[in-house]
């Protein structure tokens, strides 16, 4: 896949083109490939981006996990709708996609959660994310409560943590070129006729 080449063709299905171009990122020295921006809209229309990290993208769409207390989590319970985009910097590539947003299912959730790192288990239960902080000793005292209370135990995923999926219907890649000349294509679901691939002026 020579994505710098001037006759690239890009696949018909967005869904395949994402899988190439994210292995890609996920093989090169990018640090964070998986980081994506992802924008909602808050209580009041207004726009709120912030980064996660994507673990898993497949044919139902890019998921990432967070607690279902936070900010996010609840502007997305009142519109369930994001924009989100991957830039891997080195590669020169951005990608954009936009879509509905569900929860995962608690036992993805579940799994998921399970194969984290027990300071990241212990972290999640410790942390009320995006609520105010008093002061810091505060969040170390609840890390060190839950780490006492779940000592030599399994650590259960947390009610109010879980994951949630993108379900794609617009996608968008950019290639950087010489010359400001750069590839870009977009693609966007028609309900009858399925994905329409047209180009964009960079
Ligand atoms: C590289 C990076 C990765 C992050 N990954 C996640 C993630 O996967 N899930 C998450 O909830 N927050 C993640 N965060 C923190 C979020 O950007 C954000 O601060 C947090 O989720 C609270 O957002 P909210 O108040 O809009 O809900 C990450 C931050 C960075 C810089």
């Amino acid at each position: 896949m020579n994505l710098t080449a001037e006759d690239y063709r890009p696949s018909p299905d967005p869904i395949l083109e994402f899988k190439q171009w994210f292995e890609k990122a996920k093989n090169s020295t990018e640090q964070e490939p998986t980081a994506m921006s992802l924008a909602t809209l808050d209580l009041e229309s207004k726009p709120r981006v912030r980064i996660v990290l994507c673990k898993e993208f497949n044919e139902t769409g890019f998921s990432f996990f967070t607690n279902y207390d936070s900010n996010k989590a609840k502007e997305l319970e009142i519109k369930p709708y994001a924009s989100l985009s991957f830039h891997w910097k080195s590669l020169e590539l951005q990608v954009r996609a936009e879509g509905k947003v569900q929860k995962t299912t608690r036992q993805e959730s579940e799994t998921y959660f399970n194969s984290r790192p027990r300071e990241s288990q212990i972290g999640a239960w410790a942390s009320s994310q995006s609520r105010v902080l008093n002061s810091r000793k505060d969040l170390l005292d609840k890390y060190k409560e839950y780490e006492a209370k779940f000592a030599k135990q399994k650590i259960m995923c947390p009610p109010f943590w879980g994951g949630y999926r993108v379900i794609p219907d617009y996608f968008e890649f950019w290639i950087g070129m010489p010359g400001r000349l750069h590839n870009r294509f977009q693609y966007i679901k028609d309900k009858k006729q399925g994905w329409m691939l047209t180009r964009l002026y960079p």
